[in-house]
């Protein structure tokens, strides 16, 4: 049975990326595929309880060494449990936010520095890394006027933060891309659903049996 590929869609607030999570998926599966969908900070029974340490709660709830560390323990767990065993099932999976999310959010617009969280990646799930990582990517004041469409969100903790916060994840994805191009792609998230749905189709085309 060949090993499945493990992709990670990632994205600032409000750029369509839930809609383009199950676009993919769907997509993924007419080619005969089997996908699973996942999410972060979250995917694992363990993980799920982080998740509402994490998201509920004021914004001093934890400093930001305990934030990143608690997403680092959850992802830990999400690999071991969901992740990987699908991958070795032979199964596609998909992901709602990995490591570039913590990269980009507690690393850079949190002020950690990105090296100082990728060293918790490598300690805490030995760097383990998606096969692709597709970033959506939308100019700001749209993005921002959908994210305030939306019901219910950005109320959680870290959602709620700051434009100036927002803007320096927008940078920190920027930057694991072109830190890593062949892993991790930019992504025209404007213009029809489908479009979007096609180009991130497009970026994974060579991992695709
Ligand atoms: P969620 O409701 O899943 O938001 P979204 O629809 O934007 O994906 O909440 C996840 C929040 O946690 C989101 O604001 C991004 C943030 N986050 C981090 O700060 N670091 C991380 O490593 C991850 C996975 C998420």
């Amino acid at each position: 049975m060949a090993r499945g590929r493990f992709i990670s869609l990632e994205g600032g607030e409000g750029v369509g990326k839930s809609t383009q999570l199950d676009a993919l998926a769907e997509a993924l599966g007419g080619r005969g595929l089997t996908v699973i969908l996942t999410r972060e900070p979250g995917g694992s029974p363990g993980a799920e309880a982080i998740r509402k340490l994490l998201l509920e709660g004021d914004e001093t709830r934890w400093n930001p060494r305990a934030e990143a560390l608690l997403f680092a323990a959850a992802r830990s767990d999400h690999i071991a449990k969901t992740i990987e065993p699908a991958l070795r099932r032979g199964e596609w999976v998909l992901t709602d936010r990995f490591l570039d999310s913590s990269l980009a959010y507690q690393g850079e617009a949190g002020g950690l520095g990105i090296e100082a969280v990728r060293d918790l990646h490598r300690f805490g799930s030995q760097d383990y890394l998606p096969d692709r990582t597709l970033v959506l990517q939308l100019d700001e004041s749209e993005a921002g006027a959908r994210a305030r469409n939306r019901d219910g969100h950005p109320g959680d903790r870290i959602g709620s933060r700051p434009p100036s916060y927002h803007a320096a994840v927008d940078a920190g994805f920027r930057t694991m891309a072109t830190r890593e191009p062949a892993r991790v792609k930019l992504i025209d998230a404007s213009g029809p659903a489908a479009t979007v749905t096609a180009r991130l189709l497009y970026a994974v085309g060579d991992l695709l049996p």
